[in-house]
């Protein structure tokens, strides 16, 4: 078990300590515009594959790289296409992770044994102030234990990360709350891996050409094993209707996250259902989802249900990570049956 620091990067001599373990190989989880990130020195294949071993994360999962700046670009990628310079122009720093074919001293214990790699440069002032005050480039995934959910609090990296990491870097609460979008540029177009807070049609915007987002894909992207980011609790999606009915029918604690307002008073509410009003915008829902996941899931309830979301494409980051961090959808129908 390690001693794990937490630092306030509010005092100069906190952030030089977070730099300073980084530079000694050690693990610090750093605050990022997305989610809190588990970084380590990305040129020291040792303090890398400490990562995995935190996370309980298999070894040939890639890690994204975090630059400090666009000029860092040639130093970690090779044959790099001109739409990379001009999505990175547009979009760095922030939640935007370009795939691209990896320079060739880059260890493979980075990526995950492929020959491709993750890069961005992330918008969050303290960690960029850290990159570039040390010089460093940092791998790093979301700081939790694998298969759980990302965290957007210094707080939340601190439950589930105290004792495996050297130290927190307490940076507030992360601006997106979501991953950032992954875009392939390995191929002959240019693919979205990962959905994020970056859609396809501002990239699309920017390149002027089509960008394709497949339903399924082989590439290796971790967010795109089928069961991940789930809370601890069963948590289940469905129409405000079906959720109002099932409420009514059951005795279970449930905790409910809900967009339309619940009908107040409601007579047959029980203490045991706690609602969480979610914001009705999709960048503010976003923002809270792991936050208030995370919180429903600290409840102790048997079941966490979730009014689903607006299909529009303003809604794709917040759809996908719905679809991964539930609970199989027909057991819904099995409980819907048996409360009535
Ligand atoms: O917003 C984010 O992207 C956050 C913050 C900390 O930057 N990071 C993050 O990392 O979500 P992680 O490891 O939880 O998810 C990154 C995904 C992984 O699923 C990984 O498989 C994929 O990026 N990835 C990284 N390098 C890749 C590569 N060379 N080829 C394919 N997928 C890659
Ligand atoms: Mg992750």
């Amino acid at each position: 078990m390690l001693n794990t620091e937490l630092l306030n990067p509010a005092s100069t001599a906190q952030l030089e300590r977070a730099g300073e373990l980084l530079q000694q190989g050690k693990l610090v989880a750093v605050p990022t515009e997305t989610v809190y990130g588990l970084a380590a020195d990305a040129t020291n294949p040792d303090a890398v594959s400490a990562i995995f071993t935190a996370k309980g994360r298999p070894a040939d999962h890639p890690l994204i790289v975090h630059l400090h700046d666009i000029s860092a670009l040639t130093h970690w990628a090779q044959h790099i296409p001109p739409s990379a310079y001009v999505l990175a122009e547009a979009f760095w720093p922030g939640p935007l992770t370009l795939l691209l074919q990896k320079a060739d001293h880059v260890s493979p214990v980075v990526t995950g044994g492929l020959d491709s790699i993750g890069l961005r440069v992330p918008a969050h002032p303290v960690l960029l102030e850290l990159l570039t005050r040390f010089k460093l480039a940092v791998a790093a995934p979301s700081a939790n234990p694998y298969k759980k959910l990302s965290p957007t609090s210094a707080q939340q990296v601190m439950a589930t990360m105290a004792g495996k990491v050297d130290a927190v870097l307490d940076g507030g609460d992360c601006e997106f709350g979501l991953e950032s979008t992954i875009v392939s540029l390995l191929g002959d177009r240019v693919e979205v891996l990962r959905a994020g807070p970056i859609g396809v049609a501002a990239l699309e915007q920017v390149l002027g050409f089509a960008v394709h987002q497949p339903k399924k894909h082989q590439v290796k992207v971790s967010g795109n094993v089928l069961a991940h980011y789930q809370p601890n609790t069963p948590l289940y999606c469905l129409t405000f209707s079906a959720l109002s009915q099932y409420l009514d029918g059951t005795q279970q604690k449930v905790a409910v996250l809900h967009i339309t307002p619940l009908a107040t008073p409601r007579p047959h509410a029980l203490p045991q259902q706690v609602s969480f009003q979610m914001p009705s915008d999709p960048v503010a829902y976003g923002r809270a989802l792991y936050r208030v996941m995370y919180e429903a899931d600290a409840l102790g309830v048997d079941t966490i249900l979730l009014e689903l979301p607006g299909t529009d494409p303003q809604w794709s980051a917040v759809q996908d990570r719905l679809a991964r961090a539930s609970s199989d959808p027909t057991n819904i129908v099995g409980m819907l049956s048996s409360s009535t």
